[in-house]
């Protein structure tokens, strides 16, 4: 672990930069080819994305545009409350484009979800999903991920821009945190 001073505060590794790095240059190979010939928007939630949007973004050969939204589908907890709020929305037009959304992680999936079927509503030509992780709740949701980096077991992790409390988003790990550093407050 590189992080030495925070290190009592993460427990394993999941995946490293360097292992989420070669996922998205494969995802970017696989997006390149399913979308030859059209124009991609990148749709980032922020803040969460940040990372994977960058990665992912510039792992891509062709010409793309981003946009961003800001959501709230958590607090400072480590559950997600169901409610999605539109904090920031997206600068583009996307009647009639090509939406890929960019995120993190899907969880309940209910922030993809209700996501998705906004961006419809506005009249996307179509919408698709890349998300950098998956946890094992998120069969249960309807959303499925286009293009996803990895399935990782159900616990809170942070790192990748992943937050708990929007401390850790800066790690290129993702690594579980700590049970004891939410324990008090649940
Ligand atoms: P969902 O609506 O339950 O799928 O939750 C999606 C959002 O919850 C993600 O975009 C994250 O911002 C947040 N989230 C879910 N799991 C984690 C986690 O393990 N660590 C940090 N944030 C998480
Ligand atoms: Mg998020």
């Amino acid at each position: 672990m590189r992080y030495d001073d925070i290190a009592d505060e993460l427990d394993e590794v999941l995946v490293t930069g360097e292992q989420m790095a070669q996922r998205l240059d494969e995802l970017a190979r696989e997006v390149e080819r399913d979308y030859a010939g059209l124009d991609i928007l990148l749709v980032g939630v922020l803040k969460g994305a940040v990372m994977v949007m960058a990665d992912f973004a510039r792992a891509l050969q062709r010409p793309v545009t981003m946009d961003w939204m800001a959501v709230s589908s958590y607090g400072h907890g480590t559950t997600s409350s169901g409610v999605v709020r539109i904090l920031k929305d997206l600068d583009t037009d996307i009647d009639g484009r090509h939406v890929l959304i960019v995120e993190d992680i899907i969880d309940s999936g209910l922030t993809l979800s209700w996501l998705r079927d906004n961006l419809l509503s506005r009249g996307a030509a179509s919408v698709k999903i890349l998300a950098a992780l998956r946890k094992p709740d998120a069969v249960k949701s309807d959303i499925t991920a286009d293009y996803l980096g990895f399935d990782i077991p159900n616990k809170f992790v942070v790192g990748f821009g992943l937050d708990y409390a929007e401390n850790y988003r800066h790690l290129r790990d993702v690594a579980v945190l700590a049970p004891r550093m939410y324990a008090q407050s649940e």
